[in-house]
């Protein structure tokens, strides 16, 4: 069971920013993501819809066989993560509460932002999370929709993206927010040009890192870890599917994280369908 890989999945290339950073901490880890690009974006669609789109990813990477499922989506967390957790016997992690908890951590004035999609902050699931255990915090949430489309249009590197960012992102400073929640994991590919426009000192909170935080933590508490002995025995292995097409997924993915000859597979939608 533990030399099985740790299923990621996303509406597209987001669930990368998890992935680059399981590759850090877990490096004797297999991966095996799976990007649903055809049908992003998930945050303007009804949450009812997104979660049939993840039952239907994780039913694909269940098939493939894999010892843990992390939804690195928070549209679909906030969507599925309840009744996936319910559906299945593998540990499944969503990206929300990590996020959340990393916030409270580091808030020193008590004014937190979210960015996410629509779906994500209209659901009011990082909201409720953040503030279950304290009414100290006041928190302002924005929907970022365009910043999603950035990303899958890999526009990262055009500086002519910043002055929407900048204009988008002021309410912020506005409200003096010291900690910012980049509640959709779009957006840490986006993370230098969001630091650029709220400012050097606030932080912020890359729920991916703190996802992975909590993953090492569960393959040790179920004892599902790989150790280099382990890896040594059962070389780590990377599969990459995507709805999409290969080519500029490939792209992307082998840039931000920092890989070549990425093994990127396209999967039908009809294949993903029928299940
Ligand atoms: N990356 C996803 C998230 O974390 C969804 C982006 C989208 O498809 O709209 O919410």
């Amino acid at each position: 069971m533990k030399n099985l890989p740790i299923g990621y999945i996303d509406s597209g290339y987001g669930g990368l920013s998890v992935v680059r950073q399981s590759l850090r901490q877990l490096p004797n880890e297999s991966i095996i993501y799976f990007g649903d690009n055809a049908r992003n974006p998930y945050g303007t669609r009804h949450l009812e819809e997104v979660k049939a789109f993840i039952w239907q990813m994780t039913d694909f990477l269940l098939d493939k066989g894999i010892k843990m499922l992390v939804i690195a989506c928070n549209t679909g967390t906030a969507a599925a993560l309840d009744e996936i957790r319910q559906g299945v016997d593998i540990p499944v992690i969503g990206v929300i509460h990590p996020g959340s908890r990393a916030a409270i951590k580091e808030t020193k004035n008590h004014r937190i932002g979210i960015i996410g999609t629509e779906g994500t902050i209209q659901s009011g699931l990082y909201e409720s999370v953040l503030l279950k255990d304290t009414n100290q915090l006041q928190v302002t949430s924005l929907a970022c929709p365009s910043f999603v489309q950035m990303v899958e249009d890999n526009l990262m590197d055009d500086d002519a993206i910043q002055a929407p960012i900048d204009q988008k992102l002021q309410i912020f400073k506005d409200r003096q927010v010291d900690t910012l929640i980049l509640g959709c994991t779009h957006y840490p590919l986006l993370s230098e040009r969001i630091q650029a426009s709220v400012g050097q000192g606030v932080k912020l909170v890359d729920s991916g890192v703190e996802t992975v935080n909590e993953i090492t933590f569960l393959l040790d508490y179920f004892q599902l870890s790989k150790n280099a002995q382990d890896a040594q025995e059962h070389p780590p292995t990377q599969v990459y599917y995507t709805t999409g097409h290969v080519a500029p997924f490939k792209e992307v993915a082998q840039k931000w994280l920092a890989s070549k000859n990425l093994d990127v597979r396209h999967v039908d939608l009809e294949e993903v369908n029928d299940r």
